[in-house]
Parts: structure tokens; C-alpha cells; sequence
């Protein structure tokens, strides 16, 4: 049978152990997955495209099914790519649901054929994003717990707290 692989789409600047969460919960439904960095030229991100994907890396090696990539264009046009049909995102807070609810349905007005899928965020992450913790590092809060510990480190050496 053909294994089915799931795109993983985001900014991930940083990645968080919300993203790590919605990984692993979404390795028991797919065979494969492809974290697609987004890579705006537009934003400005705290860690370079290079950045994000070394650190992603770094925190799932070893993990064989997790292909790390990055992308920039229509997100429709890098699934097909991809020669697969399924996006996935975590939803937290009610104030996901409109964004994520008007970007489904701006992919699917833009290909039919790919199918975005939501898993509920786990309980302990569902105020926490990449934005408010790089907030709270950036003013010295400690975010140990809420990122992996390489990201811990990135955060504090750019934020100037090492
Ligand atoms: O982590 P984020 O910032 O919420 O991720 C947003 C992302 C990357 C999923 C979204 O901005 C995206 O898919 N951008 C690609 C451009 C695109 O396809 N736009 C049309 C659909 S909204």
C-alpha cells in the first residue's frame, strides 16, 4: 500500500513543544510527515530559514518518518509537489479557528483535491505560541518547558541572556 504522507505546514519560528506535540499525535494517523517552513520574504523571522531548520533537525533526529523542508508560494502548489493531499495544523484558542477555518477554505478554492486536516491541541498548549514566547524571552521569562531545550538556548543567545 502507498504510504500516506502528511504536509505539516508553519512558520515555526521557533518550533515549540505544541509543534512537537501535533507531531507525534499525527505520526500515529500518517506514515510520513513533511514539516514545510514557510520561507516569506516578506516577514522578518527571529531565526533565519536556516536557523528553523537546523533546530528542527537537531530536535527530531533519529526520527526517520519527519522529512524537514521549507517553501515559499502557494502552499496548494507545494502539496501537489509533494505528490501528496493532506495539510495538517494543530488548532489551540477559539481565536485559531477563523484564520485556520478562512485559510481551508482559501486552499480548497484553490485545489479541490487538497484536504486540510485539524488536531486539538493538547491541553498544556493551548495558550502558547511561538509569538508569546519569544516575547517572554525577549524580556528574560523563562520559556524552559514550553520549547525544546536547543531552542531554550537559541532563544536566550538572541536574546542576549547567556
Ligand atoms: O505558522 P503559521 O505562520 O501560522 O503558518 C502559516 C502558513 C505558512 C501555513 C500560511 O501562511 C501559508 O500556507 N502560506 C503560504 C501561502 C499560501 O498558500 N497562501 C494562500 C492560502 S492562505
Amino acid at each position: 500500500m502507498k504510504e500516506k504522507v502528511v504536509i505539516y505546514p508553519g512558520t515555526f519560528d521557533p518550533i515549540t513543544n505544541g509543534h512537537l506535540s501535533i507531531i507525534s499525535r499525527a505520526l500515529k494517523v500518517f506514515d510520513k510527515m513533511v514539516i514545510a517552513i514557510l520561507n516569506n520574504p516578506q516577514k522578518v523571522p527571529l531565526f533565519s530559514l536556516k536557523e528553523r531548520t537546523v533546530m528542527i533537525r537537531d530536535v527530531l533526529k533519529g526520527q526517520t518518518k519527519v522529512e524537514v523542508d521549507s517553501f515559499n508560494g502557494l502552499l496548494v502548489d507545494y502539496v501537489v509537489k509533494k505528490k501528496t493531499n493532506v495539510v495538517i495544523r494543530g488548532l489551540r484558542a477559539l481565536s485559531d479557528f477563523e484564520y485556520e477555518f478562512q485559510m481551508a477554505l482559501m486552499n480548497r478554492k484553490l485545489n479541490r483535491e487538497v484536504q486540510s486536516i485539524f488536531l486539538m491541541t493538547d491541553y498544556k498548549w493551548f495558550y502558547t505560541s511561538s509569538t508569546i514566547i519569544k516575547e517572554a524571552a525577549s524580556l528574560g521569562g523563562d520559556v524552559s518547558g514550553l520549547v525544546p531545550a536547543v531552542v531554550c538556548r537559541k532563544l536566550k543567545e538572541k536574546y542576549g541572556y547567556v
